[in-house]
């Protein structure tokens, strides 16, 4: 029977708006060849919208979404508004609302991208980044006290729960079961002396619940440099929210470019809608130039079909997504070449089997 899934899209800001024209069509097209149908349903919530009316989404903009099966993002963010502002009043409401407390990001060095590093080669770089999405070190605990004196000060708190660190350690061990069974934990355990001995504690406690999977840690500063010198030792990296997000851009960096590379915030028991969005932001420098990489988009929307177990047709276009790299064109700027957005999604679009 054919299924039929509901969308919410939310372009955003900046090359966001560019890119998911090339997403969505991409996705109408596997579709029609895996009998899968879509109903896109556009939400014009970005700072734009805020800029106009001071809110990112309006106040019931969960509800409104809950019903969807998925949410497809874009990107926010706009020189003229503060970051913050689109972080806390879009995308931090969503994961968190829908506790999509894993953010998911493949590092794969595909054939036909080059890696800054010298001599890898296809296939060697191969693992996933599973960062902590929900609580950690961006908590909205803390303040200022005897602001504007010289006592000024500043307070932010980190929150590591049981339930938050067990969750995601869960996840990472499941996946590294369906991969090369070996998990690797971030930690800062040397420095941070409260929060991290605790997360290296959860960490030992669930690799006792998977003996056949292989496990280490490093604190995160050597951990970055390993990223650079051995990424071929990786295959499941689970961490915290801050170390995370710090790891799933350096993770992109070291196989090509950030246009290519996708993401999304899972919520794992499908409660509620999980979110698919590329790694990159709205990229104000050459947003409005249709030159942007849609491959972080569409790649992003093979995950969404993995996600709604529509494995198929997200093989399909991951393939054919490493059908157009390897041909080596078109390619936009990011890659060397002098393609358009659209040129390289219609490539992908058309490489489609
Ligand atoms: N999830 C999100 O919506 C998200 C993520 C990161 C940054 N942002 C926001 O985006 C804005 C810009 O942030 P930034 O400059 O730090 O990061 P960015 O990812 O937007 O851009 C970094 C650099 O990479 C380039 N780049 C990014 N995506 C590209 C693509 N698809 N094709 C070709 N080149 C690409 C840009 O031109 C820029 O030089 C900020 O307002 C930031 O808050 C949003």
């Amino acid at each position: 029977m054919r299924k039929c899934y509901e969308i919410a899209v939310i372009a955003g800001d900046g090359i966001g708006k560019e890119v998911i024209p090339e997403g969505v069509r991409t996705l109408e097209t596997a579709g029609r060849r895996h009998d899968i149908e879509f109903r896109w349903v556009e939400f014009d919530w970005s700072c734009e919208r805020f800029l106009k009316t001071g809110r990112m989404m309006p106040e019931d903009g969960l509800d409104q979404l809950r019903r969807f099966d998925g949410i497809y993002l874009g990107a926010v963010g706009h020189p003229t508004v503060q970051d913050h502002v689109s972080l806390w009043g879009l995308l931090i409401p969503i994961r968190r609302g829908f506790r999509q407390y894993i953010n998911l990001r493949p590092v794969r060095l595909l054939q036909g991208m080059e890696s800054p590093l010298k001599g890898r080669a296809a296939g060697e770089i191969d693992f996933y980044v599973v960062r902590e999405n929900n609580e950690g070190e961006y908590s909205s605990v803390g303040g200022r006290v005897y602001e504007g004196t010289d006592l000024e000060m500043a307070v932010q708190q980190a929150i590591f729960t049981r339930q938050g660190c067990d969750r995601v350690m869960r996840y990472a061990f499941e996946l590294s079961q369906r991969r090369g069974c070996h998990v690797t934990s971030a930690t800062k355990s040397n420095g941070i002396i409260h929060s991290m001995p605790y997360w290296d504690e959860r960490f030992a406690a669930m690799a006792k619940k998977y003996p056949g999977v292989r496990t280490d840690q490093f604190h995160i500063d050597i951990l970055t440099a390993h990223f650079v010198r051995h990424p071929d030792w990786f295959d499941v990296v689970v961490a915290s929210n801050l170390f995370g997000d710090i790891l799933s851009d350096l993770g992109p960096a070291i196989v090509g470019s950030i246009g290519i590379a996708p993401g999304a915030n899972i919520n794992p028991e499908k409660e509620y809608p999980s979110m698919f969005e590329p790694v990159h932001g709205s990229a104000p420098d050459i947003a409005g130039r249709g030159i942007a990489n849609p491959i972080g988009q569409i790649w992003s929307g093979a995950m969404m079909l993995d996600h709604l177990g529509e494995s198929a047709a997200a093989k399909a276009v991951e393939h054919a997504i490493e059908t157009v790299l390897a041909a080596g064109e078109p390619r936009t700027p990011d890659l060397g070449g002098k393609a358009t957005t659209s040129d390289l999604g219609r490539a992908i679009e058309a490489a489609l089997t």
